[in-house]
């Protein structure tokens, strides 16, 4: 089932999310959310991104990814990468920053450079129930910041320069006020 993604501007974005446990009703949520993302032609989805609080994402960057730029290595961590993360837990994260074009989609039309540590070490479960601790890096590792950061309530947008976001701050109002054209279903605040 496709579920409509929140737009940027609904309160459930910036809430940090709850544990979740894993059941078939949690399962099922899973494979929506999957579908929901290729849908929208997403590398990764959040659950705040469907309006719920837990602590839960899914990613797959093999769909959308520029094979010719990544190495061998990210090639063969790109083919297997289609993943859940259920209660995911922030380990640490490690090596030098680096900058790489990010957008969102509860966020439509906006791409901007962020910088994040090269790594990110997560202790997580997966969908069989069994748990992982497990570090990721290059660009597998990007998405995995992202997807993170929207269970803690941040969205990519706050990880900007202050002169950045003022000078985006019209676009994302129009964003909240439902004032932009996508091709997948969206949830806007209520007025
Ligand atoms: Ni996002």
């Amino acid at each position: 089932m496709i579920l409509p993604i929140v737009a940027y501007g609904m309160p459930v974005l910036k809430r940090k999310a709850e544990p979740v446990e894993l059941n078939d009703e949690l399962r099922r949520l899973i494979d929506d959310m999957f579908e929901t993302m290729y849908r929208a032609e997403g590398v990764g989805l959040a659950a705040p991104q469907i309006d719920k609080s837990i602590r839960l994402f899914v990613i797959d960057p093999a769909p959308f990814a520029r094979w010719e730029e990544l190495s061998p290595e990210e090639r063969e961590q790109l083919r297997n990468a289609k993943m859940a993360f259920i209660n995911p837990q922030l380990v640490e994260e490690s090596g030098e920053e680096w900058s790489f074009e990010e957008g969102c989609l509860s966020i439509p039309g906006i791409n901007e450079k962020v910088k994040r540590p090269e790594r990110i070490t997560l202790r997580y479960t997966d969908v069989e129930g069994k748990e992982h601790e497990q570090t990721f890096e290059g660009l597998l590792a990007r998405v995995i910041q992202h997807e993170y950061d929207h269970i803690e309530g941040i969205l990519f947008t706050d990880r900007l320069s202050p002169l950045k976001r003022k000078l985006l701050a019209k676009k994302l109002e129009k964003i909240s006020k439902g004032q932009v054209q996508v091709s997948y279903k969206m949830k806007f605040p209520k007025r």
